[in-house]
């Protein structure tokens, strides 16, 4: 049978891993184990750090440690974490690596080779955070994508033709259509695409922190061209090149299905075969973000609830390929739902009825033929599903398995059976029972491999779950005489409170923990000011966007007479819409050309029917009307108060 090869991103290290990156990472580990039941072999598993560029150095430097210092630490984390959480990453490829600076230089020099490559100069604005050239942005501009404020650059560059390349890329697209999956994220792409390709520079000559260029000093390479080329040094002269998978976020995909393909072109290097970007987990439906410290870590809800809690949870809840939302409580709920009430008391009543009525000997079948027929059903579609990488669906298929053999034990009620003596009918109930637990256990086993190696074990198997192919989900297999071992529970039912309780000291310890770590210095606990009002830290406090915005234009609201409705710059492509309640102290035409404050991070909403997006500051004066915050001297838009 064939290889089959796939990759995680490679994780920057100026942040120790979070949930985020444990999705990712935890939809990869299950992925490998599916392709291995389906008999692929060699599975390999490659994941990695990135660890070059400006982001990383200055993490370094903030954490007071050399650059090499700091990413050895941090890189280290990345792997300790995919051990901790049992993740079988069978490469784990760090872009500071000897060996991955000369497949950086060999796919450099053989897009050189073919022309494909040349020298320019560059000045603009530059993303730090996403290190990315905003090639629309002005001085004073924030990145589009993060929103974080661009730099101005001046250098020199070795530039990529990726220009050339945008027929090639659309026919490969129209040719290849499961390259990028799932389909919105390919029509992304292809209007990406179809808008016309810019050249994009490879090479930095204001950043030390890279692998060097070779005989072209001072230019290190481009954190991208480095990153990408790691896929191939994972398993560098292992014969497993191209992958079969990428599996990404949907934030780099361009990279990935845009620049990836050209560079492999470029070089004469054959293409991966497929890229999966999922969608975002937010936490309680906001982005999870360092800055509004809501970002969410997996070890201590493994120590609470175990890893595989986790990973059903993310691959059932989250359709993937879509956002989708994390929350404590929804996963202490799915948790007792579907593996406490549903897999594991299948597997406990199932085994435990065995023991009392067989002595631990599975009993003859066959079995039930409309169980069987429905556990067919279930393996061919959740394989299905499973293949497409809609873990949910796959995962919703195999609980209507267990709800329909659940039914089917209350329906023929082995307990009656067993009184009223009719053995046949209460061995046949029984095997179609444990034949069933058998199928769901391995089909299951991607998902929540630690828990269904227990019921695997429980249910008498000397052979590792491992070692299990889709071809052995076939009903019947399951032999009678088996003996099984003393059952007990997988999942035992957790308290809601307690548990989220436990699972948030722990998060709170483990935050302290990797602050550490990274050289940051731990959040004092909220003070209290003298007039008992809380204190709030300088974290806190540069959450507030304020800028220094000017009135374009403001009219009356009709119906509202204490609102206006203003546009003002703040140095945005576009005026903000902004509605205040300042009528009553300013006339429209007063306020125009006037400089302002506003709150420009505010989420966005509705008044009167007009979108405000920001919120004008003002000194609200008890039984007064507001004053506008504004300066004796003068201050260009966009300003940002600090
Ligand atoms: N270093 C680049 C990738 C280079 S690949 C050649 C990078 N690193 S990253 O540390 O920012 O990791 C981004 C990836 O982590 C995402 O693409 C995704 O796989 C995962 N995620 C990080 N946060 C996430 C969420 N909140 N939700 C889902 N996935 C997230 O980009």
């Amino acid at each position: 049978m064939s290889k089959y090869y796939l990759t995680t991103p490679i994780y920057y290290v100026n942040a120790a891993p979070h949930i985020g990156h444990t999705y990712t990472t935890i939809a990869a580990d299950a992925i490998k184990r599916l392709k291995r039941m389906q008999g692929f072999e060699p599975v390999i598993l490659a994941t990695g750090t990135d660890e070059h560029g400006q982001k990383i150095e200055r993490a370094a430097a903030a954490a007071n440690k050399s650059p090499q210092k700091f990413t050895d630490l941090i890189s280290q984390e990345f792997r300790r974490q995919w051990e901790t959480l049992g993740l079988q990453t069978d490469r784990f490829q760090r872009t500071t690596d000897p060996k991955h600076a000369k497949v950086v230089q060999g796919l450099f020099d053989r897009c050189v080779k073919s022309g494909y490559v040349y020298k320019g100069s560059y000045t603009g604005q530059y993303c730090v955070f996403d290190e990315l050239y905003v090639n629309e942005a002005k001085p004073g501009d924030p990145c589009p994508d993060c929103g974080r404020p661009t730099e101005t650059i001046t250098e020199e560059n070795f530039y990529f033709k990726l220009s050339a390349f945008q027929e090639r890329l659309l026919k490969h697209y129209e040719d290849q259509p499961d390259f990028i999956r799932p389909e919105t994220r390919r029509n992304e792409v292809l209007a990406f695409v179809k808008q016309g390709l810019q050249d994009v520079s490879i090479s930095r000559t204001t950043i030390k922190w890279g692998v060097p260029v070779a005989n072209e000093a001072p230019h290190v390479f481009y954190v991208w061209f480095d990153a990408l080329a790691t896929y191939i040094s994972a398993v560098e002269g292992e014969g497993l090149w191209p992958a079969d998978l990428h599996l990404i976020g949907k934030e780099i995909l361009r990279f990935h299905a845009v620049y990836w393909p050209a560079f492999l072109w470029a070089a004469d290097l054959p293409l991966p075969r497929r890229i999966f970007a999922h969608g975002w987990l937010l936490f309680e439906n906001d982005k999870m973000s360092k800055s509004k410290g809501n970002m969410v870590r997996a070890t201590p809800i493994k120590d609470a609830l175990g890893a595989d809690a986790l990973r059903y949870f993310l691959l059932r809840e989250v359709v993937f390929g879509h956002d989708g939302n994390f929350s404590y409580d929804a996963l202490v709920q799915r948790y007792n739902s579907d593996l406490a009430n549903g897999l594991g008391n299948l597997a406990t009543r199932t085994l435990a009825m065995i023991h009392q009525n067989y002595s631990g000997t599975i009993p003859n079948g066959p079995g039930d033929p409309a169980i069987a027929q429905a556990a067919k059903v279930a393996v061919d579609s959740a394989l299905d599903s499973f293949e497409w990488l809609n873990f949910s669906k796959a995962l919703e298929t195999i609980w209507g398995l267990i709800s329909a053999v659940d039914k089917f034990i209350v329906e023929r009620a082995p307990w009656n059976l067993a009184k009223s003596g009719d053995t046949a009918r209460l061995a046949d109930t029984l095997y179609t029972a444990a034949e069933a637990l058998r199928i769901v256990t391995a089909l299951v086993y991607p998902v929540i491999p630690e828990s269904a190696a227990k019921i695997w074990a429980q249910l008498g198997f000397r052979t590792p779950l491992e070692a299990i192919r889709t071809t052995d989900l076939d009903w019947g297999k399951l032999a009678a005489g088996q003996e099984i071992e003393p059952a007990s529970g997988v999942f035992p039912r957790a308290d809601v409170k307690t548990m989220i309780e436990k699972m948030k000291e722990g998060e709170a310890a483990e935050l302290v923990r990797q602050q550490t770590l990274m050289g940051v210095k731990p959040a004092t606990p909220a003070s209290v000011a003298a007039d008992g009002t809380a204190h709030i830290s300088i974290d806190d406090f540069v959450k507030v966007d304020l800028r220094v915005g000017e009135v374009k234009s403001a009219s009356a609201v009709k119906g509202a007479d204490k609102l206006l409705h203003l546009q003002v710059d703040i140095g945005e492509p576009q005026p903000r819409s902004i509605v205040a309640g300042i009528a009553l102290a300013y006339k429209p035409e007063a306020l125009v050309g006037r400089k302002v404050v506003i709150v420009a991070n505010l989420a966005p909403r509705k008044l009167r029917g007009l979108e405000s997006q920001g919120m004008i500051v003002a000194a609200s004066l008890e039984g007064g009307n507001p004053v506008l915050a504004s300066f004796l001297e003068d201050v260009p838009i966009g300003a940002r108060l600090k």
